[in-house]
């Protein structure tokens, strides 16, 4: 048996329906925030990745699907959107277009060299935004606020974490203050680390091997370092978080993975219930210096990324149910030739007028019809039959109150619709999330 490449998976069936109707949540609430869809390739020239994420990041230089293509150009496929969103803003110049800010969004895979587990793929899929054009610390809230309520709104606990890296000036001291303090402790930090403490020596803060060292816990406090400006800064963006009623903490070692950022840095964790087990849902940003670095003009920029996989491990180990739609309107039934004819343009007739609906396709007997019915979860059942059909009429049964009817043909749609009406409300009574805030597209 030929089987799927290590780490990434299949999606089909209810988990798919639980996809888009997570997407289709994520895309509604963008549009309320006027986020406009983005789809940048999902391979670009390495240069953009290496460029941007940056050189030392464990992302670049351990996780990227790098190849030659047949004309000995060196790609990489995407290991997460910012870069390339950047490098089309630069591309198409939509700095150009007097619209600042420019407020994108983006949902695609994702491609990073990982040990897979649970929740981490090779193959991800990361939904993102990214806002060009404005260094206003309200906006920061906004994007921050944006990925809160989408947890809030699926019923999540989440724990929201924030930091500021600070400007160029504060970076410099505090790289420079974790220099001197690791320095002396050298040798008793990972390989990766002692690499790191020279190439980009906050990533040390993050490390998962070196974590529960003694020497952590003595580290110099980057908010100590911050110049006024930066520490102004901050707190305006705290200012506004308050604001708008999105509860944070500040966790001073929060530095992120990504070379680019500055000043606010901020991760979002799911809290399961029962369970010590924390899921990292988003990740995201402030980084001033990227549309430079990448050659466009100086734009400040700011945004997150969220990985769909992570978030739906969230919901399901919290026992959360999605209120998504996997039942069929009407199921069309028939045994001769000639009612299967007559079924072939019924069914076109309802789908035309807005009915989901589907009809046999493998010869069973009527009996096991009526069970692929019940498989399909069909509402309504057609029963065709020739005597009927010569009397322009045809059988309908209610399958959920089992009442069944012969009815005129010309009357069906109404008939339809009005056994059918209703049918539209919240489903979502045993979901343990917030009705009001649902998007249900029945
Ligand atoms: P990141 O922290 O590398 O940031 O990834 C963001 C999110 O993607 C993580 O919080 C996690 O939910 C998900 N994720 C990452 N790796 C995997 C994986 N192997 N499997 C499943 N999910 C994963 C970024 O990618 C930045 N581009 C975020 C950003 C946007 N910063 C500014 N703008």
């Amino acid at each position: 048996m030929i089987t799927k490449a290590k780490g990434c998976y299949d999606l089909y069936g209810k988990e798919a329906k639980k996809w888009e109707y997570v997407n289709n949540l994520l895309a509604s609430l963008c549009e309320k925030y006027n986020y406009q869809y983005i789809r940048t390739p999902l391979f670009e020239n390495s240069e953009v990745f290496h460029r941007a994420v940056g050189e030392s990041s464990d992302i670049v230089n351990k996780e990227t699907y790098d190849f030659k293509d047949r004309g000995e150009r060196n790609l990489t496929l995407r290991p997460e959107g910012t870069a390339g969103v950047v490098r089309s803003y630069i591309e198409n110049k939509m700095y150009g277009d007097n619209t600042n800010p420019t407020k994108l969004y983006y949902n695609g895979t994702m491609y990073r060299y990982e040990r897979p587990q649970a929740g981490r793929n090779r193959e991800l899929t990361q939904f993102g935004v990214e806002v060009l054009g404005s260094d206003d610390e309200m906006i920061d809230a906004e994007v921050i606020s944006l990925a809160f309520n989408i947890f809030r709104i699926l019923g999540l606990d989440v724990t929201l974490k924030i930091n500021s890296l600070g400007d160029k000036i504060s970076r410099d001291n505090y790289r420079k203050a974790i220099i001197d303090y690791f320095k002396p402790h050298i040798n008793k930090l990972c390989e990766d680390c002692k690499i790191r403490l020279e190439k980009n020596p906050l990533r040390v803060l993050d490390c998962k091997v070196d974590h529960d060292l003694d020497i952590m816990k003595n580290v110099p406090n980057m908010k100590d370092y911050l110049t006024k400006e930066s520490k102004e800064r901050f707190t305006k963006v705290q200012k506004f978080l308050s604001l708008l009623d999105i509860p944070y903490e500040i966790d001073s070692n929060l530095v992120r993975g990504l070379d680019y950022y500055s000043h606010t840095v901020f991760e979002i964790e799911a809290k399961i219930k029962g369970s010590e087990n924390k899921i990292a849902l988003a990740g995201g940003g402030r980084y001033n210096d990227l549309v430079e670095a990448l050659g466009g003009p100086t734009t400040p920029g700011i945004g997150f990324a969220s990985g769909i996989d992570r978030l739906m491990l969230a919901l399901e180990e919290s026992k959360i149910n999605l209120p998504i739609n996997d039942s069929l309107d009407v199921f069309v039934m028939y045994v001769s030739e000639t009612e299967k004819e007559f079924a072939t343009t019924l069914i076109q007739e309802l789908r035309m007028n807005g009915f989901s609906c589907d009809t046999e396709y493998t010869n069973r007997s009527l009996k096991s019809q009526f069970k692929q019915a019940d498989r399909l979860n069909s509402k309504m059942l057609i029963i065709l039959n020739d005597e009927d059909l010569k009397e322009n009429r045809i059988k309908v049964k209610n399958n959920i109150t089992k009442e069944e009817e012969t009815v005129d043909l010309d009357y069906i749609l109404y008939y339809l619709d009005e056994q059918l009406a209703g049918d539209d409300e919240c489903s979502c009574k045993e979901c343990s999330c917030d009705h009001e805030n649902h998007h249900h597209e029945n």
